[in-house]
């Protein structure tokens, strides 16, 4: 069976506002929330769509779902502290909630509502074949890195950067024997749900993104998302 997470539990600190959490923020004539779950419901690979959210917003997401998409199929669910505990959310509720082998998810953020129909198939068919893979662009800037953030340690070659976006697909199984086997130092060091495979040597496909698959992460973010959506 192959499930959709659309990680919706952050609380987008760096977007400034204090009234809700930028997911629900509108875009257009609606939430950015609805814009990304309608990508996945109109998808029909998918045997179900899950949201998690934090405890205190699971009701007003179920009644945003049911204002502007009435009558689908989507299940909202309370997300955990970081994100990787939310990816773990959802492959506990699979896990609890069916029992087959060979389960795919698909998980994706909440505010990354630009996702493609084919970045949505490539990523089934790259975790259907390699158990895990990820969406990545290659890096437009030169990548520095610096541990200290105040010189420079290394610049790496620009032509073998990537910068990451989502979806991120895996096999259930796999992937929750890996988190399973993470210590609380690791779990609490992974931003990125991929890492849990490279940290264990596991290969991750390449699915290629598209420069429009923006996050909204600060105030302009949102601006840029107004003018995508009325392009
Ligand atoms: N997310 C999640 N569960 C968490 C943390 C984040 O599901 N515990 C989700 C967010 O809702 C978002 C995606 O993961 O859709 C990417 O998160 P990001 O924007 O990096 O983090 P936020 O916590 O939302 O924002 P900030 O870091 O600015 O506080």
């Amino acid at each position: 069976m192959i499930f959709a997470s659309i990680l919706a539990g952050g609380s987008g600190s760096r977007m400034g506002s204090t009234e809700k959490p930028k997911q629900f923020l509108q875009l257009g004539n609606k939430p950015i929330l609805i814009h990304t779950i309608e990508k996945f419901i109109l998808n029909s690979n998918f045997d179900e769509v899950i949201v998690l959210t934090p405890k205190n917003w699971i009701n007003h997401t179920e009644d945003l779902i049911e204002k502007h998409i009435p009558g689908e199929k989507v299940t909202v669910i309370e997300s955990g502290e970081l994100r990787i505990d939310t990816v773990k959310k959802a492959i506990d509720y699979i896990n609890e909630n069916y029992d087959c082998e060979d389960n795919i998810i698909v998980t994706h953020d909440a505010v990354r509502p630009f996702v493609t129909h084919r970045i949505i198939e490539e990523n089934i068919e790259a975790a259907r074949k390699h158990g895990a893979c990820n969406t990545i662009i290659p890096a437009t800037d030169t990548i520095v890195r610096s541990s200290e953030g105040e010189f420079v340690d290394e610049i790496p070659d620009r032509s073998e950067m990537y910068q990451g976006q989502t979806p991120q697909s895996f096999n259930v199984d796999i992937l929750n024997e890996l988190l399973e086997r993470l210590t609380d130092e690791e779990r609490e060091s992974l931003t990125d749900a991929c890492k849990v495979f490279t940290l264990n040597n596991v290969p991750v496909a390449i699915v290629e993104g598209e420069v429009s698959n923006i996050k909204i992460t600060y105030p302009h973010d949102l601006k840029v998302a107004n003018f995508i959506l009325s392009e």
